[in-house]
């Protein structure tokens, strides 16, 4: 039983074939996010990277907004047309396999987490996404970038990849320091684990129960949509 994991982000689309374990079977393939992203464009990526990998049993994909029985609910880095999309229903009709879809930070969560106590993941990247855990169970959708940070502005407008770019290494740092404070208070977490493809920015001290976890668990959690 082959699973074709995949993660839709905001600058690249990766899938990665796992075995039965959800070991990586071969490399990880990558396609520029299509510009703009509308499902039309998004799907013609998925397609290629599917026949790029014809042999797999069944999909899962990591979705940068909120999922619900593989439908879209947000995709704000994407495009609105996302909205009530049937993403899980198309790609499935389009490969003609399975494919179960959840949010791209629950996934990756799914892949880091230990399962003991409370545990958060942030993930960095275009935006941010966060995941939470207790005892291994999650909850679901929790949409932490959004949230109201600090002056005025969230998670995501504070420590998305805009304003990484914007502010400079050093501020965004500075910003990150504060947010793990920020969250540490609000969800008394035991561990927060923190991925996504811009954590090679960071550069301060982090607590001890804060661990910097591999971007790759976007897409080897996505074996955890079929357990
Ligand atoms: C989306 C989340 C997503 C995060 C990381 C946010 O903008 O709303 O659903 O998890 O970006 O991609």
């Amino acid at each position: 039983m082959k699973t074709l994991a995949v993660d839709i982000g905001g600058s690249g689309v990766k899938a990665l074939l796992l075995d039965e374990k959800g070991e990586p079977l071969g490399e990880r393939d990558r396609i520029k996010t299509p510009k703009p992203a509308t499902p039309e464009a998004v799907m013609a990526v998925l397609q290629q990277l599917a026949s790029n990998q014809n042999e797999f049993d069944r999909v899962s994909v990591g979705f940068p907004g909120v999922i619900r029985k593989g439908v879209v609910y947000t995709a704000v880095n994407l495009h609105p047309d996302w909205v009530e999309y049937d993403l899980a229903g198309r790609f499935s009709e389009m490969v003609s396999r399975p494919v179960r879809v959840a949010n791209d930070a629950d996934l990756q969560g799914m892949g880091a987490v230990a399962g003991n106590g409370v545990e958060l993941v942030m993930t960095l990247g275009t935006g941010i996404g966060g995941a939470l855990f207790t005892e291994g169970q999650i909850v679901p959708n929790l949409e932490l970038g959004h949230f109201r940070f600090r002056k005025g502005e969230t998670y995501e407008e504070q420590l998305g990849r805009a304003a990484l770019k914007k502010v400079g290494r050093k501020t965004w740092n500075n910003r990150l320091t504060k947010a793990i404070n920020s969250l540490s208070r609000l969800f008394n977490y035991d561990h927060l684990y923190i991925g996504g493809g811009e954590v090679k920015q960071i550069e301060v001290e982090l607590p001890e129960n804060v661990v910097v976890v591999s971007n790759v668990l976007g897409l080897l959690g996505g074996i955890n949509l079929w357990k």
